[in-house]
């Protein structure tokens, strides 16, 4: 009986994969914090976030979400030490070759959100050949957010949709109008939000977009982030009554 009673609870637990939220959006924090509990480099932390991000990315593609966004690189982390950027470039880098290895195994699309034209000239052809690549596919979709900042990408677009104003082009501004000029256009807005590492803040990760995402905060460092951790907020968010605004 208690068996049973056990083997009920642990059902309980498990996702419900007809119920998913089709974006989910990632605030990787937590990784210099893991390092220096273990007297590491910074960098180090990096390492391991970057073998967390492999981990659910794959995790996120095998149980079928559409979206994931991640926030890699802030306009703002620019102000670190040059070690750690070059460090943090330098996984992303590592990342994106193996990426082009495996896409067309995986049928994986890729994304970058952000102003990319500041990165070295090695970053910037594994981007175009990632984004490329991602053309012929239409599976999971990763977005990663490089040098990438909620507050500029409104600009931009607002800017953007000035210019054309301004040329006659377009008439009144509406939300669909902006939407189509941020550098997620055409990806539906992420359902859920989750920043691991302890805070409880946004910190201008995807503004526009969040305005009606579930927002799920952990203590757990992103480091140590496991995909059992994604099941619980995933658990969590589908117990959750999305309103809207409404009733
Ligand atoms: C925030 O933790 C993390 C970052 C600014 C960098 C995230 C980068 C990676 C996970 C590696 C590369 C990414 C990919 C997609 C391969 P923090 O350094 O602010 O941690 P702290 O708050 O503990 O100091």
């Amino acid at each position: 009986m208690l068996q049973f009673r056990r083997k009920k609870a642990e059902k309980a637990r498990e996702i419900d994969t007809q119920n998913l939220p089709r974006h989910i959006g990632i605030i990787m924090d937590g990784n210099g914090r893991w390092a220096q509990q273990r007297s590491l480099p910074r960098s180090a932390g990096h390492a391991q976030g970057a073998e967390t991000f492999r981990t659910i990315a794959n995790y996120c593609k095998d149980i079928g979400i559409e979206y994931l966004t991640v926030y890699a690189f802030s306009t703002e982390n620019w102000k670190r030490p040059k070690d750690e950027v070059d460090a943090i470039m330098g996984l992303l880098e590592k990342y994106l070759y193996e990426a082009i290895e495996r896409m067309e195994r995986d049928r994986v699309k890729m994304k970058f959100f952000g102003d990319v034209s500041v990165l070295s000239p090695k970053l910037l052809a594994l981007i175009e050949r990632t984004s490329e690549i991602s053309t012929h596919y239409s599976g999971c979709q990763v977005n990663i957010c490089l040098n990438y900042g909620g507050r500029d990408e409104i600009l931009r677009a607002a800017q953007s949709y000035a210019e054309e104003y301004a040329r006659g082009e377009v008439g009144e501004l509406s939300e669909q109008a902006l939407s189509d000029r941020l550098f997620s256009a055409g990806v539906p807005d992420p359902d859920l939000i989750l920043r691991p590492g302890g805070e409880k803040r946004l910190s201008n990760f995807l503004m526009w977009q969040s305005a009606y995402s579930e927002l799920y905060f952990s203590d757990i460092l992103w480091p140590d982030f496991k995909t059992s951790d994604l099941d619980e907020a995933i658990i969590w968010y589908q117990a959750r009554s999305r309103r809207y605004g409404g009733i």
